[in-house]
């Protein structure tokens, strides 16, 4: 019960505070309730000491980066490392896509395309590169006597559309990256082309993608060639002698190693 001060003199206030801590009160009333019922069980047990009734302990949550590399190296060859990313639940854009995007081409041709994250048509196909972006791509490549059919392999950094084709988060890059070196472990490509900023980020973990574009780098034991991606040339067509410049690159590459 609260009483408003105006009922009690300062006298009978002092003397019932009194009487109130010869009975053992210990603490004032507060404005909010305290729920007893929910402390009772963070207090030990009486009488058993503090083994009695530990405290309960959080579960260990798992790493997802961990989880990805366990994952990913268990994989022996392409077919089990999409079965693996198929039952990889740490990613949170899993949830939200329609289809796992994979991989399309030809598993082995001396070219590996890497991409950033499906867009609508990918998700709704489960294949990369499927969309306008996509068939820019295909008319690149082909200026250069590639195709998919016959010697380029493609894949996406995220095998998983974002929600409203988002960035993706430096969490999501992190967790997914285990699983990308693994699918070029196993598709065993001469070389790797980078598609755009997000590859770039995610790959060689570098920013400012019109100072990488065109420079040979190298990552996994790999020669990795940067390039503009198809979207950012539908954007913005005066990209499109650098991208020019660097198939041909590519191209010379090729011909070198053969
Ligand atoms: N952009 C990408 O980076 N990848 C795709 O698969 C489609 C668009």
């Amino acid at each position: 019960m609260r009483l408003m001060e105006s009922e009690l003199d300062y006298w009978s206030a002092k003397a019932l505070l009194e009487w109130q801590v010869e009975l053992g009160a210990t603490e004032a009333m507060l404005d909010a309730p305290i729920d007893r019922y929910g402390l009772e069980d963070q207090k030990p047990k009486p009488g058993r000491g503090p083994e009695a009734a530990p405290l309960p302990v959080k579960p260990k949550e798992a790493d997802p980066v961990a989880e990805a590399q366990k994952a990913a190296q268990a994989a022996q060859a392409l077919p089990s490392l999409r079965a693996a990313m198929e039952a990889f639940e740490h990613c949170e854009l899993k949830p939200g896509a329609r289809n796992l995007v994979f991989a399309d081409g030809q598993a082995g041709a001396r070219v590996m395309v890497i991409g950033g994250a499906p867009g609508r048509d990918e998700d709704l196909e489960g294949r990369p590169f499927v969309g306008q972006a996509g068939q820019l791509l295909d008319k690149m490549l082909a200026a250069i006597d590639l195709s998919r059919d016959r010697n380029v392999y493609i894949t996406n950094v995220l095998p998983w559309r974002p929600p409203q084709n988002r960035d993706p988060l430096p969490g999501e890059l992190a967790m997914l990256l285990p699983f990308l070196e693994r699918h070029v472990a196993l598709a065993q490509p001469d070389i790797l082309v980078l598609m755009g900023a997000i590859a770039c980020q995610a790959v060689l973990g570098k920013r400012g993608l019109s100072r990488l574009r065109g420079q040979w780098d190298q990552v996994w034991g790999k020669p990795v060639l940067p390039m503009l991606h198809p979207e950012d040339l539908i954007r913005q067509p005066q990209g499109k002698r650098q991208a020019w410049a660097d198939l041909l690159e590519l191209r010379a590459r090729l011909n070198a190693q053969n």
